[in-house]
Formats: structure tokens, sequence, C-alpha cells
């Protein structure tokens, strides 16, 4: 427990955390004192003046002097006011001020009713307004698809300049001011570049910055249905509240983990959302009918009892899914058996998911969290770019370079929250991060040495850093690999991060060795692994090591099984038409369950439509090995089921609770899942939707005005109603696993009442594969060299953020920010095929080819050529490169 102290507040003693401000004391203590420009994650500055109480100097003292909360540090003994006269004036004249220039818009704002500004004013006594003056008013610019821009709202509090440009790195935002004109924006109008420009709607505290999205189909916050849920768009596993009205998803908002993602989430994340929505949504099941070639609408009973026959007769092939739960992958492996399970990635991802699960279980291997990694004072960081394939980790990335600054501020006796002053001290001192990558990427602004190599020349790098962690006198390693060795040898808490998102196996058990020889000089050294999708993880527990696509393939071919069923995976994104057409004609029965109309959809004899995370409840293992649990925000849409559901007769799986319980069973790695059976027996339900007086029913009354009763759950403790334990009060009353559903307390309405009551004991997820300590080494470390056939280039992945992710890139906001797809090389690279940026490379693998443009990357590696990650999924590693040629002519 953390060491405390004993403040007086207002003449009560009260025990606070040492260490934190004033106002994060009297936040904690659940206290009404008004702030705008503090944030737990950003520190604090002292800008808007709201925060202030009187401090005394002894129990003499009887005029006291009026002081910033946020900007004091709690001590022992301390004697403070709140709710003394002079604070209460100083904050009351403060808002006054401040809100002279506010318009009085809340009526069409889409903030109000989830405003910390309105908040804030009614807490500081303001209630009427006394300046009969004009106000000033600012041009809006155009920001791009997430963000609304109503500069007339603005209280220059400049959280969102401190957020977009010392947090994430950001340079296209800024603040810009004449006099008392002070505006927050770009220099031109323009797309806000930085993948967490979304987060402004959060943080700031008034309406300037509004999620664009939901402003097009908008609902007040009292409106709005909500439940816990996971980001299922990569494998950090973000924690989220996701709200629907009508049975359609209108708003993804960040949900507070301090082990995960803390206060922020990514673009991808907070606006990936619409496929739930989106008119290609399977709704009902269907049977291809070949003689009077159309398709037979199926009822459910009809659907189930052709799924029962097929799979009685003759053999099954099933592939699972690295976007669908636990719950769906471990039915899908109790149907077909593991043998006769492929995983729906590659199978290089494959090879490396099992490396990853075998190596967490066999060995003390420390795997970070986000948190964690935000406290390492040096990272490696090997073949991986976060920023596109796990946001949320580039950003804790970012972090960590800054604490050698704080650790430089903290000698000369100044707090890390005191972000200012920690800053100006800090200057360029930063903590060692290396990136060791084939391109440049957004991190490199706060890097040490960005190493651009192409996949082999990376490995033989890790190599050199191996040999040096073993012996330490070796000769002939190469300067950069010194250094990394050196630096990361120094730190109290280094890290090496990776990923396997650029499917390189021999890469991955270097990197393992490599942290495996870390732990040996220095317990505190620890790992990160970003794997893929929101559920790779689990493939690594339910698949077989390298049984992934490619070796299903190989199978359809040489023993096609009688019925092959799909689950959530588009095959022609990792196969060629032709290839998979062939494959696929063999095979008498083939099953599709999937949220969409994919082009493997297109091909099945049997459909069935399954429920997406909104309208399921379900359990997701993350990169870091949490695993977590997501309610369903909605009731499943018309026939939808979840995966699961649909096997049920066949696997004996009916209930989620029974799907938990055969986890825990069968697989040693989740044997603590059976924590996440539903206590439905609990007496209180908890509520959905939060307590209001308007009604719901008003959104139908053109149609019906009659009101009726809300679906039921029957799955777990929430209630599709505000009927229940609101969520203010659940922790109190229910003694489930459920988390909150909503942050509300009384006077905060905004998201910010979080801040009152930020702890460590909510439900954070469980931490898997630290049952038993290990006997024995891991056995598993990959270890080769991957040849590059004659003739043949190396191809590797350039991911995108909004481009990468299957379901994500049904989001109307994310397609617009989706770059032409193109291949990048270097100049050496572009002078050996002969082409400049503009001419097209026609791109021959295995079972494709490909015409692409092609751009040069001056700052790539040579020896590599990258193409965006749909094309890399169906090129594979290795590929002829050449100029294309039209009617004999180069186009060069
Ligand atoms: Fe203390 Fe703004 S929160 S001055």
């Amino acid at each position: 427990m953390s060491d405390t102290v004993t403040i007086l507040v207002d003449d009560k003693p009260y025990q606070v955390e040492a260490g934190v401000n004033l106002l994060q004391a009297c936040l904690s203590l659940q206290m009404d004192l008004p702030y705008f420009c503090w944030h737990p994650a950003m520190g604090a500055v002292g800008s808007c003046r709201l925060c202030a109480m009187t401090q005394y100097q002894d129990a003499e003292d009887t005029r006291g002097r009026l002081i910033m909360a946020c900007m004091t540090p709690v001590r022992e003994g301390m004697i403070v006011s709140l709710s003394g006269e002079k604070p209460s004036i100083f904050r009351a004249t403060t808002i006054e001020a401040i809100m002279t220039n506010h318009p009085h818009d809340c009526p069409v704002c889409e903030e109000g009713g989830d405003c910390h500004l309105q908040d804030m004013t009614l807490i500081s006594g303001h209630i009427k307004r006394r300046y009969p003056g004009a106000k000033r008013t600012h041009l809006n610019q155009y920001l791009g698809p997430f963000l609304n821009h109503e500069m007339n709202r603005c209280i220059s509090c400049y959280r969102c300049v401190r957020f977009y440009r010392d947090y994430c790195g950001g340079n296209d935002f800024n603040v810009f001011a004449s006099r008392n004109n002070v505006f927050f924006g770009r220099a031109e109008p323009g797309v806000l570049e930085n993948e967490f420009s979304g987060n402004l709607a959060e943080v700031c505290p008034t309406g300037v910055f509004t999620d664009k999205p939901f402003s097009q189909k908008f609902n007040r916050k009292w409106d709005l249905q909500s439940s816990p849920t996971v980001c299922t768009n990569c494998s950090v596993g973000c924690n989220t509240y996701t709200s629907e009205r009508g049975g359609v998803v209108r708003k993804v908002a960040n949900r507070y983990n301090p082990k995960v993602n803390a206060h922020f989430l990514c673009d991808r994340g907070r606006f990936g959302y619409e496929h739930v929505n989106h008119n290609d949504r399977l709704e009902q099941p269907w049977q291809r009918n070949n003689e009077q070639q159309k398709v037979d609408v199926l009822s459910v009973k009809q659907a189930e009892e052709q799924v029962t026959d097929w799979l009685s007769h003759g053999d099954c092939v099933a592939v699972g899914s690295s976007r669908s739960s636990i719950e769906n992958n471990s039915a899908l492996v109790k149907l077909a058996g593991k043998s006769n399970f492929y995983a729906g990635v590659s199978d290089e991802q494959m090879q490396q998911l099992s490396l990853l699960v075998n190596t967490y279980e066999q060995s003390e291997l420390k795997r970070l969290s986000l948190t964690d990694i935000e406290s390492c004072d040096a990272i490696l960081m090997v073949g991986e770019d976060p920023t596109h394939t796990a946001p949320r980790l580039a950003l804790s990335v970012r972090q960590m370079t800054r604490n050698a600054g704080i650790e430089k501020a903290g000698k000369l006796g100044v707090k890390h929250w005191q972000d200012e002053a920690v800053r100006n001290i800090a200057q360029d001192c930063r903590s060692p991060l290396h990136i060791v990558n084939t391109h440049a990427s957004r991190l490199e602004d706060v890097a040490k040495q960005n190493i651009h190599l192409p996949p082999a020349r990376q490995l033989a790098l890790m190599r050199e850093i191996e040999t040096l962690l073993s012996d330490p006198d070796s000769q002939g390693i190469s300067e950069q690999a010194i250094t990394i060795t050196n630096d990361l040898r120094q730190a109290k808490s280094p890290a090496l991060v990776t990923g396997t998102n650029a499917d390189q196996p021999e890469l991955l058990g270097a990197c393992l060795r490599i942290v495996l020889l870390l732990e040996q000089h220095n317990p505190q050294a620890g790992f990160y692994c970003a794997s893929g999708q929101v559920n790779s993880m689990a493939l690594g527990i339910f698949g077989q090591s390298g049984q992934g696509l490619g070796q299903l393939i190989k199978r359809l071919e040489n023993k096609p099984p009688t019925t092959l069923i799909v689950m959530e995976t588009d095959l022609y994104r990792h196969f060629s038409d032709e290839l998979l057409d062939r494959v696929l004609d063999k095979i008498k029965h083939i099953i599709v369950l999937d949220q969409l109309m994919t082009r493997t959809v297109q091909t099945a004899d049997l459909v069935l439509p399954v429920s997406s995370f909104a309208e399921t409840q379900g359990c997701w293992l993350s990169a870091e090995g949490r695993l977590q649990q997501s309610f369903a925000t909605m009731p499943a849409v018309k026939n939808r089921l979840s995966s699961f559901q649909w096997l049920q007769t066949l696997t004996g799986l009916h209930t989620h609770d029974q799907a938990l319980h055969w986890c825990a069973k069968s697989f040693r790695a989740l044997a603590s899942i059976s924590m996440f059976v539903n206590d439905t027996e609990n007496d209180f339900v908890i509520a959905r939707q939060p307590v209001r007086s308007t009604g719901r029913t008003a959104i139908n009354a053109g149609i019906d005005v009659k009101e009726y009763p809300p679906a039921q759950d029957t799955v777990s403790p929430l209630e599709f109603s505000m009927e229940g334990v609101p969520a203010f009060r659940q922790k109190l009353l229910h003694k489930t696993n459920t988390p909150v559903t909503g942050v509300w307390s009384p006077k905060w309405n905004s998201g910010q009442g979080i801040n009152r009551a930020l702890d460590d004991d909510g439900h954070y997820g469980i931490r898997l594969f630290v049952q038993d300590p290990p006997d024995a080494p891991p056995k598993l470390l990959m270890d080769g060299d991957p040849a590059i056939p004659a003739g043949y280039l190396c191809i590797g992945p350039k991911h995108h953020i909004y481009a990468d992710d299957e379901l994500a890139v049904y989001s109307t906001s994310l397609q617009q920010l989706i770059p032409t797809p193109k291949v990048s090389l270097s100049a050496a690279m572009a002078q050996t095929l002969g082409v400049n940026s503009g001419d097209t490379i026609d791109l021959s693998a295995k079972h494709i080819s490909l015409k692409l443009p092609c751009v040069i990357d001056k700052t790539m590696a040579e020896d590599v050529l990258l193409v965006p990650t749909p094309q890399f999924l169906q090129l594979g590693h290795f590929a002829k490169a050449q100029a294309a040629t039209t009617d004999g002519e180069r186009t060069s």
C-alpha cells in the first residue's frame, strides 16, 4: 500500500496518498473541488485558476493564503479550506470570468448533459450570468472525419494542445493568440494527423471538440444504453464503453483501466465500430439453392437442423478466428477436434502465437502491461510499428521516453505531475528508445537510434545483442548492437517490445532469447509482444503450432473434408480467387459463420449470421495475456446468434457459462476463465441505462405509443433498461465480476467524474500464464534463417492504422483516411528495378500477381519492398518484382 499523510480539510482530518497534489487528494475523497486544466495523465500546469483553496500556516493562522490545489503537493499536517468564503468567492469569480465568452448554446451543444464545464459551473456556484457585452467569436476549422470544431465554446484551459503536442507528439495542432483571442486548432484547416486525435472529444472539458460520427446521429447521454466492452480492433484489449440507441451503435468511449488504456484510446478503437450498423450486416441464416440459382432464407431452427445434419455425416475441418471470442473458438475446437482446427491466420502467425504461449507458460518471462511499459527506462523495439498495429502501445512507449527527464526533475524536488516544470527541466533528456524496423515510424522523434534494416539483417543484429549479453567480451560486434546492449544492461527496468505482425517467427524467437538473457542480469527486464488481432493469443492456446491457413489449403487440396466450417475469417483476404475457388470446389458443404457479407460468405452453402461484439458477451485474451470480459450493449439483431450458440446442439455447450467451464477444464492456460462465470443469481441486476426523466419511447411515437417491455438478458447480470443498480452504486452492491456500466456520480455528469474514483481494485481482467512456476526452461525458442528463393525479393508489410483491420475498414470515417495501396521501396531498389515514384510494379508470388504503383521512401531499408497489409497477406514474404509493362512498353 502506498504511503499516506494526514491533511486537515475544513477542520476535518483525512488520510490521503502521499506525493499527490491537493486537488487529486480532494477528488479521491469525493469532494466537489472544481478544476479544468489538471488531468490525471497529463498533470498540472495551474492555468485555469479554478481549483483555488485556502492554505493555513498552522492552527494559529486565521487569514491563510489562496493556493491552486493542483499545483500544491500534500504534506503531513497540512491545513486547508475548500468551502471557506475566500476560496469559494475566488472560484465563483473565476468561473464567471471564464463564462463571459462562452455561448448560451447548451441546448444545441453535443456536450450538453455530458459536459465538465456545465458541472463545474454549477459546483462553483455561478448560476446567473451578469455579463451583458458582446462575446468573442472565432472561425471554426474542418479537422477531418473524427472531430467537430466549435471554438466559440473554448475556455482556454490548454488541455487540448498539451494532450496533442506534449502527450502524443503531434505537431499539426497548436495554440495561436493575439491579446485575448486564443485559438486552438491547425495553421490551416485539414485532417488532424495524430492517431489519438479523437481523445480531444474527452480531454476537452467543454464542447469545442466533439465526436463527429456521433454528432451525425446524436443522442443525449441519458438516452443511450451502454455496457462495458473490450475494443476488438487490435491485440491491446483497451477497455471501452459502447453505447447504442434503437439497435444502432452510436458511440465508443474510453473506459478507465489503469493497467491497459487508462484514459486514452486510439482513433481506430474509438471510430472503428460502424461494421455493427453496416448495410452488409448478415441478419438471417440462408442456404444456397443451386437448382433454382437463389438463396433460401431459413429460420433459426431450420438452420440448426441443417448444420446438425451436415456435421453428423462425414468429416469436418474448422477454421477459427482471431476476431471471435474465446467461447466461439472453443466451441469450434470441441466440434472439430484439435487436429481439425485451423487458425484463421497465416502459418507464421500461428507459429509465433504458439511460441508466445509456450514461452509464457514455461518461463518466468515478465510480461508487461502498458502501465509497466510507461515506467520502464529503456526500450528496444524490434520489427513492429505499433503506431499502426497496436496504437495504444505506441502511446505508452512515447511516455516511457520521458522518464529520464522526470527523474532529473525529481532530483530537484519537482514532482512528476508538475508538468510544465518537468518539461522545462527535462528538455531533450530522454530514456533511451532504440527502434529496429524496415522503415521510419512516428516514434522516431523520441528515439535514440532508428535503425532501418531488412528482416534478415534485423535478425543478425538481434543475434549480435544476444551474443553480447551472453558474453560481454565478444568481439566483432557492431556499434549499434553495443549501444543497444549497454542501454539495456544499464537500465533499471529495460523492456523489449515487438510483435507478430511482420510474420517473422525467427525474429520473435531471437527477441524472446534476448529478454530471457536480460532477465538473468536484471529480474525487472520485461517484454511486450503485439499479437495481431483481438483474440490472436487465444488461438495460440486453441490451435497447433503452424496450423494456420497455409496448412489449411494443403489439407483441403490433399484430403478435402465433407464439410468445411469457417468462422469469422475471410479466406479471400489471404489467398487469390483462383486458388481458393479451385480448392473450395472440392468440398461438399461449406458453412460460414460471419457478421458481414465477405467474399467467403458468398461462396458458402449455408450462412449463419453471428452477432458482433456489441450484441454478445464474450472473453478476449490480449497481447499481454490479460483475459477480459465484454458485455453486450444491445440484444442481438434479428436472427444473429453467437457462433457457439449456432453449434450448441452438436457441442453440448448451450450457455455462455458452459463454454467457460469447458475451456477451464480442457485448456490448462485457461483454468482461471471460470472466474468469469456470471452471477445471475444476485438479487441486484445492473442497469445499462442511466436514470432519467424523459421518455425513451418518444423515439417511436410516430409509429406506436405503446411502451414495450425491454428485452431480457438471461446471460449477464445487466438489464436492458434503467431498472437496477445504477453504475455509481454498482461496486458497493454487486459482488460480481461485472465492471461498471458507466461513469456518473452526483453533480458529476460528464466522463470526468471518473477522476474522482480512480482506483486499482476494479475488474480489470485476469492475467493468465501465472499458475505454475516453471520446472524446466522453455523449449520452443525458434532459430534458423529464412532463405530467400533465387530470383525473388523480400516483401514486408507496411501497416496502416485505418487500413489493416478487417472490420474497422467498414467505418466510413476511417475509410476516408485509408491511403491508396502502393509499393514502398528505397532509392537503391528503385534504381535496380528501373522505376521512379508513381511507376507501376508487377509483383508475382506463387499463387498471385499484383500491380501496384510505387513510391520511393528514402528512409527505408534497402533489399526489401513494403506493401500494405492486405496485399502482404496475399503475397507472403517473397515475390518477383519488375517494372510493369503495357503492350510491351515499360510504364516508366
Ligand atoms: Fe488547478 Fe486548473 S485545475 S489551476
